[in-house]
């Protein structure tokens, strides 16, 4: 293998905190220990089809390991497999794969670092397999990539939800209400499990465990009847009553992937508030979540993952992704990210260390 001289990095998808520790990360190790040029590609794959790219130098990727977002600027609807172009009124979808691929061999990129989810990993997976020299770093707030035990931002993303839930509790305990939490996690409930744990929520719905209200309201009375007459429910955007579906906000026409989730938090509350009689709010946390700065855990996994990736590149290992199994950093085939959701498994010992502090998760019968 010819030793690579340039590489190219960009992030798509969704941002989250800690990708811009993870560009520092690939462009230090690559610059300083192995003397390569760093090219960043702007705004995900849109970087590629539209070709917007710049040279990074050192000074660029300093300074920016607490910051939030990333420097580079990322794009959720630029599929180069799936473009979407205006006609007349409507969106149609183009491959223009091979204008993105062009775009590679015009920068002079030896290997391209693709930070982002399952789509992006995706679609890296595809330009592998177009002859594209492809090194994936698994990103999201949602935690739910396969090949990886956790995703940078998804601590973060915890910790935030988490101090929501501490705010509520005092809030839903002065008035004696039910306070509903709505956040993210698309069609997985990790962000909900996680912050509902550590907060304390009295009932965490998920979309992994169907619900049925009449389970909620039953828990709700329970407390009351122990004095406790405030409930705390964390609900994940994607969770679902048991033959019903899930609560969709908003259609993006100029995505492939169009279904952004939402809404349930209210739905809830209406309902808990007409049978409890309990007065209830819901509030949608939404993309604070994603916001600002990241934690020190993901401060460090993103340094981690980063490194891993150069690394990758250096020995040719293309189609793989940077990941952490076991509390080991190590790599995985990029197709096992494009596989579909890592949903929480129901034998997961979390669960049932939650079961066992009394919270419900609105499937007793
Ligand atoms: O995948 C990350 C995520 O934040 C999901 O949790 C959420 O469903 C979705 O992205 C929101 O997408 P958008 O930024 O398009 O509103």
């Amino acid at each position: 293998m010819k030793r690579p001289k340039t590489i190219g990095i960009l992030t798509g998808g969704g941002d989250c905190p800690g990708i811009n520790a993870v560009i520092r990360a690939v462009a230090k190790k690559a610059m300083l220990e192995q003397g390569l040029g760093v090219i960043g590609i702007e705004d995900g794959y849109d970087g590629l089809i539209r070709r917007k790219c710049r040279r990074l130098a050192l000074s660029d990727v300093s300074g920016i390991l607490t910051l939030g977002g990333t420097i580079l600027g990322a794009s959720k609807i630029s599929n180069p497999y799936q473009y979407a172009v205006r006609k007349g009124t409507s969106v149609v979808f183009r491959d223009v794969s091979r204008r993105a691929i062009a775009s590679v061999r015009d920068f002079g990129l030896d290997a391209l670092v693709c930070i982002g989810g399952d789509g992006t990993l995706g679609i890296a997976y595809r330009l592998l397999q177009d002859g594209v020299n492809v090194v994936g770093v698994p990103k999201t707030i949602d935690n739910d990539l396969r090949g990886t035990d956790i995703t940078f931002g998804f601590d973060s993303a915890v910790s935030i939800a988490t101090e929501a839930v501490d705010r509520l509790h005092t809030t839903a305990q002065a008035h004696h209400r039910i306070m509903v939490l709505e956040v993210m996690g698309h069609r997985a409930g990790w962000i909900a499990l996680h912050a509902g744990v550590a907060g304390g929520g009295d009932i965490i719905l998920i979309p992994e465990i169907p619900y049925a209200i009449e389970a909620i309201v039953r828990k709700v009375r329970e407390r009351d009847r122990c004095g406790k007459r405030f409930s705390i429910v964390v609900v994940s955007e994607g969770a679902v009553p048991r033959g019903g579906d899930v609560v969709i906000r908003k259609i993006v026409k100029n995505a492939s992937d169009s279904v952004r989730l939402g809404g349930i938090g209210f739905v809830l509350a209406d309902q808990l508030e007409r049978l409890t009689g309990h007065e209830s709010r819901a509030v949608v946390l939404g993309h604070l979540q994603r916001g600002g700065s990241p934690t020190p855990f993901d401060r460090v996994l993103a340094t981690q993952l980063g490194v891993q990736a150069v690394d990758l590149v250096m020995n040719g290992r293309f189609g793989r992704m940077a990941a952490i199994q076991d509390g080991k950093i190590t790599d995985a085939p990029l197709e096992i990210a494009a596989a579909g959701p890592r949903l929480i498994p129901l034998d997961l010992p979390l669960l049932g260390a939650a079961r066992s502090v009394g919270t419900s998760f609105g499937d007793e019968t």
